[in-house]
């Protein structure tokens, strides 16, 4: 078999990233060896929760430990205070303790979550991750930011958690839907052209998602890189790690424009992308041909990257008040060429020129 580990190098708090076909039996490996004789609570979703939660809790039980499945329902109306309560609850009648583990079996709303539970349950408590979505394999599981939305914007409470350890399973991606797929695929993308071309000359190379599926080990290998040597150089987001926001600002800005509801994230990167590259290349901050090749592998996955109509004003008003301003300038990530990012402070008032 061809198992691919990598390592988080963050002192005190690193762990292992491991990504193979089937890693089901290096799971209960880890489990016997660091947690033996300890409580697990799986915190997962409805839809993991029947394809493949209950077999894991009956194969760990086999292997002696006590566990219970704490389920919520499917998607981001799941990611609030109101879940974590029950949450909560849950961990506490199963009487979890501080020496015990927490497993996040799910997309990227149960790891926040889960995640974000362990972080306060208790001042703390283990926890590791097993992405089950493409997003969750490729991003939100590495790099240990946990939260949970409020009211009035994504992502508000939180904090900096690190897993013990990851293991991506890549087989539970073929139950995965397919616009599900596609929207971690705008992910992929945007790490092949923020740092590897490599990455964008295999997704061409695919014949559709089948062949893709079966090239995707290598593809997440890539991907999960990134992002290690991305948080081990900059862990709470002030410099480097702002390249992962390549496309995010308009994408944010069109997700709450439509309210969350006719974009997904990946698609919103998707168009969020190749806008700000279409300007960039004008402005001749971009090399010639880049756009082109963007758009050419957004149209092959079925992601979009034209913007929709809005109103101009409202979306300036949206990129101004994300969270990612700081105060009179906006970090914009934009393409050298294919492969390479740099980050643009950009006054808040010509920020125009670049939507
Ligand atoms: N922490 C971070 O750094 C970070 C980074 C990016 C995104 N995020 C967060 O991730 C969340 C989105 O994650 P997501 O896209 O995984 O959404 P999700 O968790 O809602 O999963 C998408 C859907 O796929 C289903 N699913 C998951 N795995 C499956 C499988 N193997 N087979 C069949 N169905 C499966 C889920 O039940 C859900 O319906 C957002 O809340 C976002 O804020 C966090
Ligand atoms: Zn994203």
């Amino acid at each position: 078999v061809s198992m691919k580990t990598l390592t988080v190098n963050l002192k005190d708090n690193s762990y292992n990233i491991l990504i193979d076909s089937d890693i089901l039996d290096e799971i209960v490996r880890y489990l016997n060896t660091n947690y033996n004789d300890r409580k697990i609570a799986i915190i997962t979703d409805a839809n993991v929760e029947a394809l493949y939660a209950k077999d894991f809790k009956e194969l760990i039980e086999k292997n002696g430990f006590e566990a219970k499945i704490i389920k919520i329902k499917p998607g981001e109306e799941s990611k609030t205070l109101d879940t974590l309560q029950e949450v909560y609850k849950d961990l506490s009648e199963f009487r979890l303790t501080r020496k015990d583990l927490i497993v996040a079996l799910g997309g990227g709303v149960v790891g926040d979550l889960a995640g974000f539970a362990a972080s306060t349950y208790l001042r703390g408590v283990d926890y590791i991750q097993i992405p089950t979505s493409l997003l969750a394999q490729v991003d939100s599981s590495i790099g240990g930011k946990v939260a949970v939305d409020l009211p009035f914007g994504k992502n508000l409470v939180g904090n900096f958690y690190h897993p013990k350890a990851v293991f991506i399973d890549t087989n539970v991606l073929k139950t995965l839907d397919n616009r599900f797929l596609h929207d971690g695929l705008a992910e992929v993308i945007k790490y092949g052209f923020i740092k590897d071309k490599s990455i964008i000359h295999e997704l061409m190379s695919c014949k559709n998602d089948d062949e893709l599926l079966l090239n995707i080990e290598g593809i997440i290998f890539k991907c999960c890189s990134i992002k290690k040597s991305v948080v081990e150089s900059d862990e709470k987001d002030f410099g480097e790690r702002m390249l992962l926001n390549f496309g995010h600002t308009l994408g944010h800005a069109i997700e709450k424009y439509f309210d969350y509801k006719k974009y997904t994230h990946g698609e919103a990167v998707a168009i969020g992308m190749a806008e700000i590259t279409k300007k960039s290349e004008k402005l001749s901050i971009t090399q010639e041909g880049t756009y082109e090749l963007l758009v050419e592998v957004l149209k092959k996955y079925s992601l979009p990257y034209k913007s929709p109509e809005m109103k101009r004003d409202e979306v300036l008003g949206a990129i101004v008040l994300d969270k990612k301003s700081s105060g009179k300038e906006i970090s914009l990530i934009i393409l050298d060429k294919m492969g390479d990012a740099v980050i643009r402070k950009v006054p808040v008032d010509e920020i125009e020129n670049y939507i």
